[in-house]
């Protein structure tokens, strides 16, 4: 089979495409799965930058989707032919996050979904959503998820509730696509006054250039009449973070999840204090979460919104595309 592997030093320029012996047939409890697309997210950049550590030979990406071609004893709930997608991570299926539970993580700790066939447990993949591609579904395995736990697991946005997202990339568009869902208002931020337009017509009700608007936190306020925003989905790290809680309302949630201006940096606790702001850490969710995100998606007939397709030989352009930020939601591995 086909396969992408990230040789040593990481690097794009190391992402070398390899013929691999096909998988095992799957053992009792596992599933064989033809996959047949992936998506990007910042987390597989890391990885393939060598900001992340990973073993020489990986095969990279989190996020894979196909259809089952074989059972292995013992299996309920799925059969061949089944459309499934991959859970982020394989050893947390519910409650809380397992100690040490970033060592397993696809196209990280463990081989990915940059190849054509996987042999796995079935507990790593949950069917898709109805009608949904492997495309459409290889969106939903991190950035879907993480979105749908900042709102929906660690926060109960409602209608009426409003909504903070920053940027245009997967977490933030999935992020507004769930909050116009539940009926909340949200307020959405871009480096591009064409992206922000994009934003609009996905249903944001106020746009906010973050280049010419430093102060956007001052702004979100003006615009919620200075009572603040409930939720922030807090992408870029330790260079948002104080715009976030300026943003935020009184008791306000800020989810934490990224680190697009790196991962450590001052905080103004003064004023998380005072504001009595409720900063959560969050990575991912668990398989549980995917399934509870999977019925309101089938519920609410949301689709993800694609940006370009690569294939998979060409997924160092796929991440070049990624790295000029020229795009918009989610960029696609068609394998
Ligand atoms: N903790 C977790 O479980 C978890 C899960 C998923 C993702 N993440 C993290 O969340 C972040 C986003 O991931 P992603 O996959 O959605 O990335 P992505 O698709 O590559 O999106 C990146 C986008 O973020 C926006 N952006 C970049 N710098 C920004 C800044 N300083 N302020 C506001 N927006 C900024 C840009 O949008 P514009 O071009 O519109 O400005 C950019 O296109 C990454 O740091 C990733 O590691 C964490």
């Amino acid at each position: 089979m086909k396969a992408i592997q990230l040789h040593a030093p990481a690097s794009l320029d190391n992402l070398k495409l390899a013929e691999l012996p096909k998988p095992a047939a799957p053992g009792p409890g596992e599933i064989s799965v033809r996959v047949r697309a992936s998506s990007l997210n910042y987390h597989d950049y890391a990885v393939v930058k060598g900001m992340l550590p990973t073993q020489d030979k990986r095969i990279p990406m989190s996020d894979g989707a196909g259809e089952v071609t074989a059972v292995g004893e013992g299996v309920t709930g799925f059969a061949v032919g089944d459309q499934v997608v991959s859970t982020f991570f394989p050893d947390w299926l519910d409650g809380i996050p397992p100690a040490n539970g970033f060592q397993r993580v696809p196209g990280d700790g463990i081989d990915g979904y940059a190849c054509e066939m996987v042999t796995a447990p079935a507990t790593s993949f949950t069917h898709v959503p109805k009608g949904y591609t492997p495309a459409e579904a290889a969106t939903l395995t991190c950035a879907g998820l993480t979105a749908w736990r900042a709102l929906f697991v660690d926060n109960a946005i409602k209608p009426g509730d409003t909504v903070l997202v920053q940027g245009s990339g997967g977490v933030s568009v999935f992020a507004l696509q769930f909050a116009k869902m539940a009926g909340a208002e949200v307020i959405a931020t871009s480096s591009s006054d064409a992206k922000l337009e994009r934003l609009g017509s996905l249903g944001a009700d106020h746009l906010i250039n973050y280049r010419e608007t430093e102060a956007w936190g001052a702004k979100a306020m003006e615009l919620t009449q200075g009572r603040g925003v409930d939720c922030v989905v807090e992408i870029g790290g330790p260079g948002t973070l104080g715009q976030s809680m300026m943003a935020a309302r009184i008791g306000g949630h800020i989810a934490l999840i990224g680190v697009l201006t790196g991962f450590a940096g001052p905080v103004q606790t003064g004023l998380l204090m005072a504001k009595n702001i409720r900063l959560q850490g969050l990575t991912v969710g668990s398989r549980q979460h995917q399934l509870d995100m999977i019925e309101a998606i089938e519920a609410n007939g949301i689709k993800p919104v694609l940006d370009k397709h690569f294939p998979l030989a060409e997924l160092a352009d796929a991440f070049r595309h990624q790295e000029s930020r020229a795009h918009f939601g989610k960029i696609i591995v068609d394998i």
